[in-house]
This record gives structure tokens, C-alpha cells and sequence, in this order.
């Protein structure tokens, strides 16, 4: 391109739809208004069909091209939720239900791809079939795994699938992806301590859980430190540690919460392995009881080697050579998207969100700068795909 006037003017259009999701948050799979308003704009641009309700309240719009002879088909993903989180920014169009939020640009990915649906479904200038899936509980609820097993793949016969996230600190027009491994599995895990209680006067009458448990925390440490090659990447943190209330009182049990984040799933495996060890080998040692329960979050989110270069080639195009990062370092965050990639061919990408506080603060705010260039991206990679 880079961005041509049609889409430079219903990037205006899409703004204020932007905003008024961005005014009316919803968290997880309760996203029946944004889901309605996603639905509604789709009819309204003309997609040739709009589905709602796969995976709950997801929604897809399906737009063919001028000429229907490729039998392609391509899928492009956005996600809807937001966030439990007050907001902090103070715009005219700031969240209306204190405690939600779109902190994490939910709204933007959602006002994007409308836009560059508007716009396909208007130009029609490929050959093939556009899909555009509009997903609810990204942040936590697995909304991604939920469509893909409500059958979206087939369903639609997707044969390759694209996401898309905003980044603060990459400059606005700017993109950012990598081959492999772009986002982390993460993991979290529950340690239960148990003691024996007493009197703070008479320790040695007492099995001290939070000795017990500080002895826990020090030792994880050595997962990363000790274990895991340190050229590989593992995140292993105790984020809880709950245990007593008062001076002179021992108490009976403690409570340890974490996170493991690793971007192998050999990695993955091992970290969960060693963890189990250290727990059980240390409350062993002290005579404590131990219950550890480990639960499986998002996979690895795995770029796939020829759409990843496909994606590279496409936002190159949009933004111009050196605005395009081929080879970013992966981030230890996770994402659903990470499933339809388990499903379908595919890439994500990140796109400059410019100076903005940082992601799932309550000073967010997606740049809507940015809208024409990730409009630009959806647009020019169902062009460039499926070319008429
Ligand atoms: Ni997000």
C-alpha cells in the first residue's frame, strides 16, 4: 500500500465504534453487547454470511471475493473481552462501569478488523474467501480453544489463520513478529502447606509452615537458575504467599500461588517436574504435608515458519522494510491465539501502539493511530493471499 485513501476514510468511521466499545467493556464470555455490535456492523457492511454464537458469544463474518475460484480461505482474528480494572485515563469515552476495562486494546483489535472488513466486503478485490472471527474471553477464559472445538476450522474451511496485538513502546506503523515460538505457555500452580500450629513461645513443638514455605520459595528459584539451560527461556514465580495472622500464634497451614512460564514444551514438562521435587523434597524434610496442584494455562503460542514470512512480507509493504521487526525476542505472556495455531497454519503479530502505558494498566490506551495501519495489514494480507 502503505495506506490508501479509502481506508485512510473508514478508519474515521471506525474510530467512534472503537470508542463506544471502549465505553461499554465486557469481561470473559459475557460479551453479548460487543458480540451484537460486532454482528450488526458485519450485516450492515454486507458480509456475505455472519454467524454468532460459535464458542459462545464468538462471532464470524464471512466475506468472498470478486472472483470465487481459488477456493482459499483465510482466516483473520480479533479478540472482544476486557478487563476487571477501574480505569484510570480520564477520556471523554472512558469505560461507563467502573471496574471494567479495556486495558489490553480488545477494543482496538475488534475496530481493525471491522474496518478491513468494511473494506473487503466494499472491494472485494481478491480472489478466495476472507473469514473474520471476532473471539470473547481472551483474558483467561480460553475463548480461542472454545471456538476452535465449537468447530470454526472446518466449519468454514479455514485453511490458514492470522492474529493481531497491539504493542506500547513499538513506535505507531511499526510491526514486530518471529518464527517459532512468539508467546510463552504459562502455567500456575497452588502449594498447600501443612503444619502443625502453636504457640509462638514453644517452636520446637511446632512444624512452621512458613519456614516450610520460605524455604519453597528460595529453592524454585533454582528451577530457572539450576535446571533449565540459560539459553532457553522458564519464569518461575511464587506470587502468593498466605500464611498467619497475629505475633504469637504459628500457624497450621500456608498457602503458595505461582506462575510457570516456559516457551518449550520440553520446558514446560521439566519446569512442572522439578517444581513437584522441590516441594515435596522440602516439605519432607520438615515433616510437613504438602498438596501441590498444577494447572495447564495457554500452550505456547508457535508461529509457523511460511505464513510467519508471508506475514513479515505483508506488513513490510504496509509499514516499509524498516519498520517491520522479523525477529523479536519472544514474550513470557501468554495468548489464546496460541490454540488456533494448534489448529490451522498461521502467524501473529504485534503492531505499534506508540508511547502508551503498558498493557493491563488503568492508564492504557489503544492508539487509535493505529487503527488504518492494522486496517491496512488485515487488508493487504487477504490481497496479497488470494490475489483476483
Ligand atoms: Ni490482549
Amino acid at each position: 500500500m502503505p495506506i490508501n485513501n479509502r481506508i485512510a476514510a473508514l478508519a474515521e468511521n471506525i474510530k467512534p465504534i472503537r470508542h463506544d466499545l471502549h465505553m461499554h467493556p465486557e469481561l470473559l464470555y459475557d460479551v453479548e453487547r460487543t458480540a451484537g455490535v460486532v454482528a450488526q456492523k458485519l450485516r450492515d457492511y454486507g458480509c456475505d454470511e455472519v454467524v454468532t454464537g460459535i464458542g459462545r458469544t464468538g462471532v464470524v463474518g464471512v466475506i468472498k471475493g470478486r472472483k470465487g475460484s481459488s477456493g482459499k480461505v483465510i482466516g483473520l482474528r480479533a479478540d472482544m473481552d476486557a478487563l476487571p480494572i477501574l480505569e484510570a485515563t480520564g477520556l471523554p469515552h472512558a469505560s461507563q462501569t467502573p471496574g471494567k476495562m479495556h486495558a489490553c486494546g480488545h477494543d482496538g483489535h475488534t475496530a481493525m478488523l471491522l474496518g478491513a472488513a468494511s473494506y473487503l466486503a466494499e472491494t472485494r478485490n481478491f480472489d478466495g474467501t476472507a473469514v473474520v472471527i471476532f473471539q470473547p474471553a481472551e483474558e483467561g477464559g480460553a475463548g480461542g480453544r472454545a471456538m476452535v472445538e465449537d468447530g470454526l476450522m472446518e466449519r468454514f474451511g479455514i485453511a490458514e489463520v492470522y492474529g493481531m496485538h497491539n504493542a506500547p513502546g513499538l513506535p505507531i506503523g511499526a510491526f514486530a513478529t518471529r518464527k517459532g515460538p512468539i508467546m510463552a505457555a504459562t502455567d500456575s500452580f497452588d502449594i498447600l502447606i501443612e503444619g502443625r500450629g502453636g504457640h509462638a513461645a514453644k517452636p520446637h513443638e511446632t512444624i512452621d509452615p512458613i519456614v516450610v514455605g520460605s524455604q519453597m520459595v528460595s529453592a524454585l528459584q533454582s528451577i530457572v537458575s539450576r535446571n533449565v539451560d540459560p539459553l532457553d527461556s522458564c519464569v518461575v514465580s511464587v506470587t502468593a504467599f498466605n500464611a498467619g495472622n497475629t505475633h504469637n500464634v504459628i500457624p497450621q497451614s500456608a498457602m503458595l500461588l505461582g506462575t510457570i512460564r516456559t516457551l518449550k514444551s520440553e520446558t514446560r514438562v521439566f519446569a512442572q517436574k522439578r517444581l513437584r521435587e522441590i516441594a515435596e523434597g522440602i516439605a519432607n524434610a520438615h515433616q510437613a504435608k504438602v498438596t501441590i496442584s498444577l494447572k495447564d494455562g495457554y500452550p505456547v503460542t508457535a508461529n509457523h515458519d511460511q505464513q510467519t514470512d508471508f506475514a513479515v512480507k505483508v506488513a513490510r509493504e504496509v509499514a516499509g522494510t524498516d519498520r517491520v521487526m522479523p525477529n523479536m525476542e519472544p514474550v513470557m505472556g501468554a495468548e489464546d491465539f496460541s490454540y488456533m495455531l494448534l489448529a490451522r497454519p498461521g502467524a501473529f503479530v504485534f503492531v505499534g501502539n506508540g508511547d502508551s502505558a503498558g498493557l493491563h494498566h488503568p492508564a492504557y490506551e489503544f492508539n487509535d493511530d493505529a487503527l488504518p495501519v492494522g486496517m491496512s495489514y488485515w487488508a493487504k494480507l487477504v490481497e496479497t493471499a488470494m490475489p483476483a
